[in-house]
């Protein structure tokens, strides 16, 4: 179905030609004035010019031609030359109505759809998860599911840090604790253990000990070097040490994203696109795009335009080791072989922008993508704690994901065991839900490429722009509806009709606006936009719910009336949050 602003435009268009205008100036937007209408349209000001006329009489001109219009129920034009709308309540009534019987809720589903690859996550194995990679999970999670909506096929990759410096620090302050064990007799000929000699919590505090040491000792620091590059070269001991490292970090991976409704459809990492590097460096070179500057191999990727130094783009070193640009242009060689997407989208820290601008201009360049695939960058911003600083634990350490969940559902469960007055069994399971929709919006209501500041206790609040203020409000409709089939009434029963007050007006053309909001968040990537959507209808809602008395009220086909538009307002907003990545539960 036609987006509400596009029938507004049908008509005015109509209007425009009729009287000799070019329809081109037939634009309506939402009323900056909603105290004097619902929408506008200032094409009579554009036209003015062409037409050497009065605004106000171009204006009248096109007015007149509406006054009998099916979809308004007034439009009049004001000095100096302004047309004001209001919308008939009956054709925005049929518009709700056709949306509720619409699974999609009256949304398109995107005529050709595209196959995306989703970059997001990116948690380095071995190393703790910590909260600067929780907005990338939060994030691209949500540009997922806003993808999927619209009927995208999208590919959410974990794309792992596996391949670095890290694991040839594990290995080496391994090898110090248990310098027996077969993985480091480089005679050992034999299988080797399906057991790791080590669990996660050992692991955990093994990475931080051997970063430490190597900061400290220079020889430590070219031992571990050593080990990295023997590890990469296919030592076979040191394999089964990674594979083991990976199965014991990834499945406490696979635990933590579940935590945060975050699911990726492939767990790959940069240890993957290894097998890609030797082909795609010598197509490089055989090709005449990367040369040898002072023994290492580079790419220019400047450009005329460019206002300030974009240094090339570094393949190898001159030992020959690869780094962090060589596996992500060889993960891009991967991701066009197995998947061909027309896009990438890379959810990531705004301070890797520039190797992102190296990578994406190489590989463009150098035709390892098509003409017409994008590359994307989505860079956020830091999350700060209240000092404007980077978030920090309580004592000044780096905070873990782990912990900072808990905390989070913690203070939630006290808020909603303070509103009970009985004993609730599932009061643990509503704190998570709530918990993670205070994490979860507190994150997705800003502008992602801005910084913000994590602040628990706005965050948790059940007042103000946040999440659990949305849950609150659909777990409100959600009793209402309650009560209402427990007194025997089918709320699947009647339909919507006119707005009988301002406030059911107000929430009427809310929800009206659902669908010209979806495409454009998806396309500018910003779930930010489904957040304040969300706010502005939640916030009508309450109003409404506040001037009326629904489950009072006699008149049986208003109250039916108002039902249907509770249940279009529940499916709206639940269907607004599982796109943002959380759910709602059934009370608070
Ligand atoms: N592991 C990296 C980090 O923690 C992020 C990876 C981002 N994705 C990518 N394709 N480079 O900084």
């Amino acid at each position: 179905m036609k987006r509400i602003i596009e029938q507004i435009e049908a008509e005015l268009k109509k209007a425009f030609t009729e009287a000799g205008y070019d329809e081109k100036f037939a634009k309506a937007t939402v009323s900056n004035r909603p105290d004097l209408c619902e929408y506008q349209c200032n094409g009579a000001m554009a036209a003015a010019k062409t037409y050497k006329k009065a605004p106000i009489m171009i204006a009248n001109d096109v007015v007149e031609r509406l006054q009998d219009s099916e979809v308004f129920e007034a439009i009049e034009a004001v000095n100096p030359g302004f047309i004001n709308i209001k919308i008939k309540k009956e054709y925005l009534a049929g518009y709700l109505n056709e949306m509720l019987a619409d699974d999609k809720l009256s949304v398109e589903e995107a005529k050709e759809p595209k196959t995306i690859v989703i970059d997001y996550g990116g948690p380095n194995v071995a190393k703790p998860l910590h909260v600067g990679h929780l907005r990338s999970a939060i994030i691209g999670e949500s540009i997922k599911r806003m993808g999927r909506f619209l009927g995208h096929k999208v590919i959410g990759d974990v794309h792992l840090g596996d391949w670095g410096l890290q694991m040839g620090l594990i290995i080496t302050e391994l090898s110090k604790r248990q310098p027996d064990l077969v993985y480091f007799d480089e005679n050992y000929e034999g299988e080797y253990p399906k057991e790791a000699p080590f669990t996660v919590s050992e692991l955990e505090e093994i990475y931080p000990t051997a970063s430490g040491k190597s900061k400290e000792d220079e020889a430590y620091k070219s031992e571990a070097l050593e080990a990295t590059l023997q590890l990469q070269q296919g030592r076979r001991g040191y394999r089964a040490l990674w594979q083991h490292i990976m199965e014991v970090s990834v499945a406490d991976l696979k635990k933590n994203y579940a935590k945060l409704k975050v699911d990726f459809d492939l767990w790959k990492g940069e240890a993957d696109a290894d097998a890609y590097i030797p082909d795609m460096v010598q197509y490089l070179k055989d090709n005449g795009y990367a040369y040898v500057d002072q023994g290492a191999l580079v790419v220019d990727v400047k450009e005329e335009t460019d206002t300030k130094e974009i240094p090339p783009c570094m393949i190898l070193k001159s030992d020959g080791a690869s780094l962090y640009n060589t596996t992500d242009l060889a993960t891009i060689v991967q991701r066009m072989e197995d998947f061909h997407p027309d896009e990438i989208i890379y959810v990531v820290d705004k301070r890797q922008e520039l190797h992102f601008v190296q990578v994406f201009r190489c590989a463009k360049k150098a035709k390892m993508v098509d003409q017409g695939t994008k590359l994307s960058f989505v860079g956020f911003g830091t999350m700060n704690g209240k000092d404007g600083k980077p978030f920090k634990t309580r004592e000044g350490g780096v905070m873990r994901l782990e912990r900072l969940i808990a905390e989070i559902n913690e203070e939630m469960y006290k808020k909603i065991v303070e509103n009970r007055s009985v004993k609730d069994e599932n009061a643990e399971h509503t704190a998570q839900l709530v918990g993670l929709s205070a994490i979860k919006y507190g994150d997705l209501s800003n502008q992602a490429s801005k910084d913000y500041i994590f602040d628990i206790d706005r965050f948790t609040s059940f007042e103000g722009n946040t999440g659990p203020y949305i849950l609150y409000t659909i777990v409100r409709i959600k009793s209402i509806l309650s009560r209402y089939a427990e007194e025997g009434k089918n709320p699947e029963e009647g339909s919507i009709h006119g707005a009988v007050s301002e406030s059911e007006k107000a929430l009427m053309l809310e929800l009206s606006r659902f669908n010209s909001i979806i495409e454009p968040a998806f396309e500018e990537k910003a779930p930010h936009r489904i957040c304040s959507y969300i706010y502005d209808l939640a916030n009508a809602f309450n109003s409404f719910y506040h001037n009326t008395r629904i489950l009072a009220e006699e008149d049986n086909e208003k109250q039916k009336s108002w039902i249907r538009l509770l249940m279009l307002t529940e499916k709206v907003l639940e269907t607004c949050i599982d796109l943002l990545g959380f759910d709602a539960p059934e009370r608070m």
